[in-house]
């Protein structure tokens, strides 16, 4: 019983580590990137693509890509470069979580 014990209290520990948070994803994005994409991703600019609503991984996995030069855009590599690994995990949670105006029309 111990031991289920530890093991839970270890996966509670992990999870909550791992877990993005929103609201420093939030403020990174207010801060940073609404600029171009919109406060809440919804970008009205047809040169800057909308995040709100996208996967998470997707949007991640995009900054991982422009940081590491796998995605080449000048633009969002100096972007990209600037954030680190939790803070692409937040901004990628805060701007998912946003509802896309791509979305609500139907
Ligand atoms: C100066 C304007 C500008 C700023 C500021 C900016 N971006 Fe971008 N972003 C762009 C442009 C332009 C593209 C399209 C690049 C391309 O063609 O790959 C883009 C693309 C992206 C994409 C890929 C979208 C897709 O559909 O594949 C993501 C994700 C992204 N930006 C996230 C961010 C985040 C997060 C920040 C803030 C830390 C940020 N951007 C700040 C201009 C900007």
């Amino acid at each position: 019983m111990k031991t289920l014990a530890t093991v839970l209290a270890c996966v509670a520990l992990t999870s909550a580590a791992s877990a993005a948070d929103i609201a420093a994803g939030a403020a990174k994005a207010k801060e940073v990137c609404s600029a171009c994409h919109g406060v809440d991703g919804n970008s009205t600019d047809v040169n800057y693509p909308r995040l709100a609503g996208q996967h998470p991984d997707y949007l991640a996995k995009a900054l991982r890509d422009y940081k590491s030069g796998d995605r080449n855009n000048a633009i969002m590599k100096g972007f990209a470069a600037t954030l680190s690994k939790k803070d692409i995990e937040n901004v990628a949670a805060y701007f998912s979580s946003q509802k896309s105006a791509l979305s609500s029309k139907y």
